[in-house]
């Protein structure tokens, strides 16, 4: 066993957990990549698939990482090792911490910069740059902005020096505070958009795309793409989750909050979209546009809508809040894990994790402004690649994140021994063989599925 100290903080509450995990959970997955992979994949038929993805495959894997988290008392990589020599396994398991870790902070090195879009776009918004503009002028902006690397570098480094002071301030000071004032004000300002745009615009449309399933629609890669996002929305797979685990107190339930997490992250997403598609439809908009639905599709309807200007505003403001607290997270579990490694000081590891974060962001950064040394001609696995932006998205979110999730899942269902899997989660039997099944055999099979079609080989 490991002589590593075990963590000693807990949550303040079961309330301030929740909160932190759906924080962590609820971000730029929910608000801007689910309304436009629902978009592009049919509306209600591709919903129907991913809330089933996400209670089959989603919680199950959730529940493992919290369980390994808990159990562990640890920093994911030494939670892993802990555990493999609890059960007596091979100390190779340790990589299920160790590559979940990486896989989150590669992750974090684009995710800021896409959160740093936003940022920029609060001010764009706010100064009226997108009132009366057209669709033209605004594609403009945005090539404007991704392309300039001067404000994306200051963009970014603001927002990761924001980061490194709530981090540094520490666990219950920085980010339990911060989640508690920032969650709440995201989802008042989420559903105030989404009344307003029910009443500026065709709210029926919308629920009848969203919640009307055209199951002809559906295809086998609509299931694989439902399922690959049902993790990065759980933000599974990432570390995260495994550290928040190590803080839970020991009579909390891991099956309850497992549901809660999920039930809540969803919900929000289902109101980005209810929020995003009555624009959508009401300014003949097309629902699928891709991954410029948010930054230049719907910039669209707030330069024509009334009181746009402000509209708009508040949108960017609210898709800030949830992709900084998932930021927060995602350095949290990093720090906190240099505090331990490397016995520093809280502030040495927030500080010097985001140095290297932001140094690492770059990477994304000279990329779409298209700097000589990005530029790459890849195909890996039966995708091309042009930039390392498009390296590192496909590494993480196509490969890293199926393979770390298939780990934990073999982890917690096959390695760790049943016994003690079945003591840490307190629940009854049959609920214990029901996550037992699921994470043996059906996520398994699932990520192996997606996997594969992902990398091109079922395809
Ligand atoms: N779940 C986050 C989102 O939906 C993304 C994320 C992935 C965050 C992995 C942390 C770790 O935006």
């Amino acid at each position: 066993m490991t002589t590593k100290p075990a963590i000693s903080s807990r949550w303040n509450s079961r309330f301030s957990f929740i909160l932190a995990a759906t924080a962590a959970a609820v971000g730029l997955g929910n608000i801007w990549k689910f309304p436009y992979i629902m978009g592009e994949n049919g509306g209600g038929a591709f919903i129907v698939v991913y809330l089933i993805c996400i209670f089959t495959l989603g919680v199950p894997v959730l529940m493992g990482e919290l369980l390994i988290g808990r159990r562990g008392r640890n920093s994911p990589g030494y939670a892993a090792r802990n555990l493999a020599a609890e059960s007596r396994r091979h100390p190779a398991w340790q990589l299920t911490g160790w590559v979940t870790m990486f896989t989150g902070f590669m992750i974090l090195t684009f995710y800021v910069v896409v959160a740093s879009w936003a940022f920029s776009y609060v001010v764009k918004s706010a100064q009226g740059q997108f009132h009366q503009a057209d669709s033209e002028a605004i594609t403009q902006i945005f090539r404007g902005m991704a392309g300039s690397a001067s404000e994306m570098l200051l963009f970014t480094a603001l927002l990761v020096i924001a980061t490194a002071v709530v981090v540094g301030k520490g666990f219950k000071h920085g980010l339990e505070r911060t989640v508690r004032w920032a969650m709440p004000v995201m989802l008042v300002l989420l559903v105030g958009l989404a009344f307003y745009s029910a009443l500026v615009g065709d709210f029926a449309s919308a629920v009848n795309f969203m919640f009307k399933p055209d199951f002809s629609e559906l295809t086998m890669s609509t299931v694989l793409i439902a399922l690959g996002h049902a993790f990065f929305t759980l933000s599974l797979a990432s570390g995260v989750m495994m550290m928040y685990g190590a803080y839970l107190p020991t009579n909390t339930s891991i099956v309850g909050t497992s549901i809660w997490i999920a039930i809540a992250d969803t919900i929000v997403a289902l109101i980005a979209g209810l929020m995003i598609f009555p624009l959508v439809f009401g300014y003949g908009l097309v629902p699928g546009e891709g991954p410029g639905l948010i930054f230049q599709t719907l910039p669209l309807a707030f330069a024509s809508m009334p009181f746009g200007v402000f509209i708009g505003t508040v949108f960017f403001v609210m898709l800030l809040l949830a992709a900084f607290t998932s930021a927060i997270s995602m350095v949290e579990s990093i720090a906190a894990f240099t505090v331990e490694r490397f016995a520093v000081s809280r502030w040495t590891a927030a500080i010097s994790t985001c140095v290297v974060l932001f140094a690492l962001s770059m990477l994304t950064i000279f990329s779409f402004s298209g700097a000589g040394w990005t530029q790459v001609d890849i195909t890996f696995l039966g995708k091309h690649m042009t930039n390392l932006f498009e390296v590192i998205d496909h590494m993480t979110s196509n490969i890293l994140l199926p393979i770390g999730g298939l780990i934990i899942a073999l982890f917690t269902g096959w390695a760790i021994r049943s016994k003690f899997m079945a003591a840490e989660l307190q629940a009854a039997g049959w609920v214990f063989k029901l996550w037992q099944f699921a994470v043996r055999y059906i996520a398994p099979i699932a990520i192996t599925l997606v996997f594969l079609q992902l990398t091109g080989v079922l395809s």
